[in-house]
């Protein structure tokens, strides 16, 4: 314990930015106790992000052709006006696109990722993983890579994954995909819900870095998880024959638009005070792209201005585990973030799963 507690000390006082003050061992035990020494441990930094889309963008009037729905209807309820539709991409070879790009956008050779963790719920395989096909791809031979899916949580369970190797000294150049082939899972029958959703993947690298600070917010409640579900693999064996098709993706979306607009405040809430932030101090709110009405909502609870806000699910449409690094990588690509700023991301949905991550670009 006492080798741990010197270890937070001189780690602390080796940071450049709070060498304001010189911290002794009463700050270090106090210190200790709160989220902040665990933040400093925790760190992480994104040297790059990378996107892909699929080359078909299919509008609300596109979809008015072959269902009983309207623009009208889905743009004033959702914010939506189109989302792209894979016809050759594969969950895996988008997640490859977007990886090649990230690599680009770091200036990180493949070899050097020491691990791949790939968001999804739409894998192509139940194995290899998703993970293992895009290692494959790119060529990063000296990775472990697994997927995980908390569904629209997913980027964020990855990349706080990251972090948690980072701060067992597991993990230095991490590739962090959210990927979804979505338009395979929808019952293109159900007009409530396939209108909400498209195909892509995004990424980041991030590295292990002990100047940065990351905090952290998760949770999950398994006994709502029905509200939001895709059974894909039902009992089928020599003793129980099942050959009925597999379903679909079946929501009840007005209480998951209940449980997003209650928890996503919450947990941006919980980050900051982890954090030590004030919200006035955030840059961008970086929130899971489900609904424009329920990113609305948030900054109304948060009381935060809009333009804090970014927004791209008017032409991505909801990509589940992809719309946080998708967007990510968007305003990179812009130049919207610079060194420093203060970013809050947050993702929520099936499971049911939500998830905040505080880091400083
Ligand atoms: O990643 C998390 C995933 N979950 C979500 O993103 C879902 C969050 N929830 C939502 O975004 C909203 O609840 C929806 C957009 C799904 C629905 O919005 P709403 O304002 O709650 O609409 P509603 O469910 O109350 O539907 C109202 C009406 C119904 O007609 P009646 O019964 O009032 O006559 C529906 O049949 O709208 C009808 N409707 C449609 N009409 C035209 C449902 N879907 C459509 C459609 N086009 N696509």
């Amino acid at each position: 314990m006492k080798a741990m507690e010197d270890l937070f000390v001189s780690l602390y006082n080796s940071i450049d930015k709070y060498k304001k003050k010189e911290y002794t061992l009463k700050d270090k035990v106090n210190c200790g106790k709160t989220i902040r020494i665990n933040g400093v441990t925790m760190a992480i930094k994104v040297l790059g992000t990378g996107s892909f889309l699929p080359e078909k963008s299919v509008t609300n009037d596109d979809l008015a052709k072959i269902m009983d729905t309207s623009d009208e209807w889905i743009s004033s309820r959702t914010g939506i006006k189109s989302r792209h539709i894979s016809i050759e991409d594969t969950t895996s070879s988008m997640a490859a696109k977007a990886a090649k790009k990230a690599l680009k956008d770091s200036n990180v050779k493949p070899e050097e990722l020491d691990h791949i963790f790939v968001a999804t719920l739409s894998a192509d395989h139940a194995t290899p993983s998703t993970a293992c096909e895009v290692q494959k791809e790119i060529g990063a031979d000296h990775a472990v890579c697994m997927d995980i899916n908390a569904a629209c949580s997913g980027f964020l369970f990855a990349l706080q994954t990251a972090c948690a190797y980072a701060k067992a000294g597991m993990g230095k150049k991490m590739l962090v995909i959210g990927v979804e082939t979505l338009s395979k899972l929808m019952n293109w029958q159900d007009r409530s819900t396939c209108v909400l959703f498209g195909d892509g993947a995004g990424c980041a690298i991030v590295e292990a870095d002990a100047t940065r600070n990351v905090y952290i917010d998760a949770g999950s409640n398994g006994a709502k998880g029905g509200v939001l579900t895709c059974e894909e693999r039902h009992l089928n064996n020599f003793l129980v024959k099942d050959e009925s098709p597999m379903q679909q993706v079946t929501m009840d979306g007005p209480e998951v638009f209940k449980f997003a607009v209650r928890m996503i405040p919450k947990s941006v809430k919980k980050v900051l005070e982890k954090a030590g932030v004030d919200k006035e101090e955030i840059r961008y709110f970086v929130l899971h792209q489900a609904n424009l009405r329920i990113i609305e909502a948030a900054a109304k609870r948060l009381k935060e201005p809009m333009d804090k806000f970014p927004v791209n699910l008017d032409h991505c449409a909801n990509t589940s585990s992809a719309t946080v690094p998708i967007l990510l990588d968007e305003m990179n690509r812009k130049g919207m973030l610079n060194p420093g700023d203060k970013i809050v991301l947050c993702g929520f949905g099936g499971g049911l799963t939500w998830g905040s991550v505080y880091l400083e670009w």
